[in-house]
């Protein structure tokens, strides 16, 4: 286990954040100890927005064990996958989906997640969502390991009812054997629907798509685009994407998020960690 003072900059995909104790855990040994005081579970970091004082929780990141993943030989027509650390990335197993000629990740192309970030968000995209797929969850809650039927979780529209404190350890996923150009070509779908966000530094969708309307148009319409505090900005590109020009700090997003949300009534996707201003 490595214990380390990091500023969580480093560990966001917006790239901003204060200090916080980093706890990367490898083994349950680790997990146990680790979760003896007040605690955080990071992911990739990547639908955070972190106060630029950090947080005095400690900040649990998973390793060694819990990061280990691989879909294993693949089955037809049902692959039901070997049990997946909820560290691993996404987008790594995506690709090996692909390579083996496994369907039902597709949809989630281009979504910067780890496991475990994936399931407690529900990411998703109009194609489908990762709850679909899942067959099982392991969660460690209260100093041990417990598996839950996904159907027990509580998912919806990015969202998921995870036990109080729950952190989420390894996945089973449900997938399907099939002909490769068929997967390419889903995953070509789904990476055309993405073309207009933008590749700049930031944690995603800002706000969660109102039922029947989507968020990014109604910033886009309200003239929000462009709009600047410090170094954080609107993107041009998808009115729904707060981007990092190279040196914002959380209360420069905050205050777009803000400005936001007094002439639109946007519930935040994002998580937020530590005070913010
Ligand atoms: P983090 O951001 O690290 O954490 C998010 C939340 O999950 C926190 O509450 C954290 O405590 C909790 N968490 C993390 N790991 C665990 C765990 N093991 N157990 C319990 N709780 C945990 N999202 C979509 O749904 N669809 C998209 O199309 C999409 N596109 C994106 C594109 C870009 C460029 C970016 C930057 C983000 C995008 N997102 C999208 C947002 C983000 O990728 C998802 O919300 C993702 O699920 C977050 O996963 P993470 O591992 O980064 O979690
Ligand atoms: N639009 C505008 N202006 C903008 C942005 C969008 O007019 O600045 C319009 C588009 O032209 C389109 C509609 O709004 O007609 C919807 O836009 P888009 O297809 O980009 O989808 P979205 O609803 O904005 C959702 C998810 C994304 C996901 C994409 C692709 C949410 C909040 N957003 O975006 O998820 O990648 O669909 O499926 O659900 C995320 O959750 O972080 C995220 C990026």
């Amino acid at each position: 286990m490595r214990v380390e003072r990091r500023p969580l900059a480093d560990f966001t995909t917006l790239g901003v954040g204060g200090e916080a104790e980093i706890w990367t855990v490898e083994t349950p040994a680790d997990l146990v100890e680790a979760t003896k005081a007040p605690y955080r579970v990071l992911g990739n970091g990547s639908n955070l927005l972190v106060s630029d004082s950090g947080v005095s929780e400690r900040v649990i990141r998973l390793g060694g064990v819990f990061a280990a993943a691989s879909l294993g030989r693949p089955r037809a027509p049902f692959h039901v996958t070997p049990w997946l650390g909820a560290g691993a990335l996404l987008p790594n197993l995506i690709q090996e989906a692909r390579q083996k000629g496994l369907s039902g990740l597709e949809p989630l192309s281009g979504i910067p997640a780890s496991l475990g970030g994936a399931v407690k968000m529900n990411a998703g995209t109009r194609f489908g969502e990762i709850a679909d797929v899942l067959e099982a969850v392991e969660i460690f809650q209260g100093g041990s390991f417990h598996v839950h039927h996904p159907e027990e979780l509580g998912f919806g529209y990015r969202r998921s009812n995870l036990p109080p404190g729950g952190i989420v350890t390894r996945i089973r996923l449900r997938l399907e054997q099939r002909d490769p150009a068929e997967i390419e070509a889903r995953l070509r779908e789904v990476d055309e629907a993405r073309k207009g966000q933008p590749k700049r530094k930031s944690a995603g969708c800002a706000f969660k798509n109102p039922e029947g309307d989507s968020a990014g148009r109604l910033i886009d319409r309200a003239g929000f685009k462009g709009l600047r505090v410090g170094g954080a900005m609107v993107s041009y590109e998808h009115g729904n994407f707060i981007i990092n020009t190279g040196s914002a700090r959380a209360t420069d997003v905050w205050k777009l998020v803000k400005r936001i949300q007094e002439e639109l009534s946007l519930e935040l996707e994002w998580e937020i960690w530590g005070e913010l201003l």
